[in-house]
């Protein structure tokens, strides 16, 4: 094609022809819309296939519900509604369907009549980007590129209900995006009678599939419970079934605040943007008005380094005396962001979540102290959901026919699951490029008696929760999916990951150990009929036998904790030791866990196995028994907490074997004791 025609720049007779003049390609040049832009690569946003785009359809609607009724100080309560499209035919099952009309309805503060065709027809478009303050949406890209997905299957307008309050009319529109302009193209626009007094209600009919499962709407929805026991869903799903997701908390969590960048956190090009853009008379003022904990004394401090005069206008400073300012901010001591303008979850609401939808034997949360990164802060969250219920715990122990060899039981190789959250948003897809994924790996669950491959996931019945609540969520992109790896971001997950592991790493042993101290029992049993036998051999057959045994029976239950037990579960508040969590044992269950609807029946359960003989006496039953009806706290520290005395307390407790394959370091609790093994 081109031939070394430019070899010397020499323009001559000889010459090849340019195939594409300068001219030519000038002509072609044109400006991009954002729209444009986001209809090719769709991708960005979340609409990769049908299947996530009906997810991020509903996902957007709903964390747009969500954020305006908490910023309104309004309890949310929201319906969702899928269904099956039909395009005047009869419409397919929902497994087969490939067109749903989506509806989401909140009874938030609703959307003044001018907003609507902008919010829900113009990308980038919103309250959210400008100001720093925790929230779900951020980019303002959320439900109009739901809209212009939904424009570009099926061709069908957005469809908006929106009123203020019950004095004023409900609006009703069909808008659909000006895809060249990046502008609004308003279909309809009327006042209607509505229902509702207040709120907001999107439909969007798109192109998308309904398949259950990971990453599905019904997952997101589930997940969005957990982290938001505030909030009352209604879900229709495709199939007619009508679900609801109760509120356990009464009340809206606080309002988070909104602040200023912090100057560290600042791109140089960002500072020029505002040195442009300040209203500020002087840096010294731009300084400290415009930056979070920049005082007039540190403003003049920075200027002094950058050899600025503090009283030179904003305007005017660029090329050196920027740079030079911006490097004398960068070195100057200025103290971390505030950090009361995020609102985390709180353990005891990720508590109630947990408990709410997931069924397990152990539950535990942790919230972090705030942290920064890049000038933003930040905290993280963390809480566990460990086992599987009594109820299923129950089905185990009934004789199951025996396994093949090699066959392994179901649950053995089973993964810990983990769930992600960023501002209370539920993260359903690149788990591997997430931090909070990241930071689970690192995590040594051996440490706390839970098996784990190397960088594989933790071994068992166990959900993970990790929440990043922060004014600014780092995201990989635009569709929102995983948290970015910042170094702080990944050691505060990590920190909040160890805690929990140390208090499951207590409650396993405990656990572990009651099983032993009821093994023992049975095993005193098995052998006290032997005795009883053998005394009355020795005795010519005159022994009272019966006697003999019950005497005995009642000295084996005392040495392994039996009747004080029971005494102590009457009196129990809480999970000893075991700060923020919930036990559920056959008995009921400790710790600050909410009232479900339809409480859960658990059925006594039984001793299953008893393997291992363990011969040894109790000689620390009794005085640890004593002990522990004096309820010293355990201490957190794992060497010291087989010795502390509420550890007893919980080992009395006639646990169940579960899920025992997926628990290494079983044998030590016996050893550490002081107890010998024979089999
Ligand atoms: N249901 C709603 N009720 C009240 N305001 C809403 C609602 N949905 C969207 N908005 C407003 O529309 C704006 C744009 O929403 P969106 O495109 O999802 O972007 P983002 O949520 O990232 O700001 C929001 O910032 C919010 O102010
Ligand atoms: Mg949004």
């Amino acid at each position: 094609m081109s031939k070394p025609m430019l070899k010397n720049g020499a323009a001559g007779a000889g010459e090849a022809k340019l195939t594409v003049s300068a001219a030519e390609m000038g002509a072609r040049q044109r400006e991009i819309s954002v729209s444009e832009f986001f209809t090719k690569n769709r991708h960005l946003l979340g609409f990769d296939n049908p299947r996530k785009a009906l997810l991020t359809c509903v996902k957007e609607a709903v964390d747009n519900a969500l954020d305006a009724c908490e910023e309104a100080g309004i309890l949310p309560e929201v319906v969702v509604k899928l269904e099956v499209a039909s395009n005047g035919d009869a419409a397919p099952p929902p497994s087969q369907a490939n067109r749903f009309r989506v509806t989401v309805i909140d009874y938030g503060p609703g959307i003044v009549r001018q907003q609507i065709p902008r919010i829900f027809a113009k990308l980038l478009y919103g309250s959210k980007f400008h100001r720093l303050r925790m929230s779900r949406g951020q980019q303002g890209i959320g439900i109009s590129a739901a809209g212009m997905y939904a424009q570009l299957t099926t061709g069908k307008p957005v469809q908006i209900i929106s009123r203020t309050g019950a004095r004023t009319p409900a609006h009703y529109f069909e808008v659909q995006i000006d895809t060249k302009k990046n502008e609004p193209r308003i279909f309809e626009q009327k006042q209607i009678e509505w229902e509702n007094h207040r709120g907001t209600q999107v439909t969007l009919e798109i192109e998308g599939r309904y398949q259950k499962g990971r990453a599905s709407v019904d997952e997101y929805l589930e997940q969005t419970a957990i982290a938001n026991p505030h909030v009352k869903l209604v879900y229709h799903t495709p199939e007619g079934e009508i679900k609801e997701y109760p509120r356990t908390i009464e009340e809206l969590p606080p309002q988070p605040r909104e602040i200023k960048p912090h100057p560290y956190g600042i791109e140089f090009g960002i500072l020029l943007r505002m040195l442009h853009d300040s209203k500020s008379q002087s840096v010294a003022s731009f300084l400290s008005s415009d930056f979070s904990r920049v005082s007039p004394k540190i403003a003049q401090e920075i200027c002094k380094a950058a050899k600025v005069s503090p009283d030179t206008r904003p305007r005017n400073v660029h090329g050196a005396p920027a740079e030079a300012l911006y490097k004398a901010i960068q070195s100057t001591k200025i103290m971390a962001p505030p950090t009361n303008c995020i609102s985390p979850i709180g353990e005891r609401a990720i508590l109630h979540g947990l408990y709410k939808q997931i069924k397990g034997d152990f539950y535990t949360a942790v919230t972090r102290p705030p942290a920064v990164y890049r000038g933003n802060p930040f905290v993280i969250e963390a809480g566990l959901a460990f086992g599987k219920g009594p109820e299923q715990a129950a089905d185990k122990i009934e004789p199951r026919a025996p396994l093949a060899e090699g066959e392994a039981q179901d649950d053995d190789n089973e993964l810990a699951r983990v769930i992600r959250y960023a501002n209370r948003v539920p993260l359903l897809y690149q788990q591997s490029a997430c931090a909070t994924f990241k930071a689970v790996l690192e995590t040594s669950w051996r440490n706390y008696g839970i098996a784990q491959s190397r960088g594989a996931l933790p071994t068992g019945p166990m959900v993970i929760f990790v929440h990043m609540a922060s004014v600014w969520v780092p995201f990989t992109s635009e569709s929102k999916e995983a948290i970015a790896d910042y170094d702080e971001i990944r050691k505060e997950i990590r920190l909040a990951l160890q805690e929990c592991g140390r208090r499951l790493g207590v409650f396993v042993r405990r656990r572990e150990h009651a099983k032993s101290e009821f093994r023992r029992r049975n095993i005193f049993e098995l052998y006290i009929e032997e005795v009883v036998d053998a005394c009355n051999r020795l005795k010519g057959g005159k022994l009272p036998k019966e006697k003999l045994k019950e005497q005995l029976q009642k000295i084996a239950l005392k040495r392994t904790g039996g009747p004080k037990t029971d005494e102590l579960l009457g009196k129990k508040t809480g999970p000893e030791g075991l700060p923020d969590s919930i036990i559920v044992t056959p008995e009921g269950v400790e710790g600050d866990a909410p009232a479900l609807p339809g409480e859960r029946t658990i059925a006594p359960a039984e001793e299953s196995s008893h393997d291992e003989a363990e011969l040894a006496l109790p000689t620390l039953a009794k005085e640890q028994a004593e002990k522990a009806i004096k309820g010293k706290p355990v201490k957190t520290k794992q060497k010291r907490e087989l010795k502390a005395a509420g550890h007893e307390k919980q080992a009395v407790l006639p646990f169940t074997e579960k899920n025992g394959k997926g628990i290494g370091q079983r044998k030590r609790t016996g050893k550490k004791d002081g107890k010998k093994k024979r089999k």
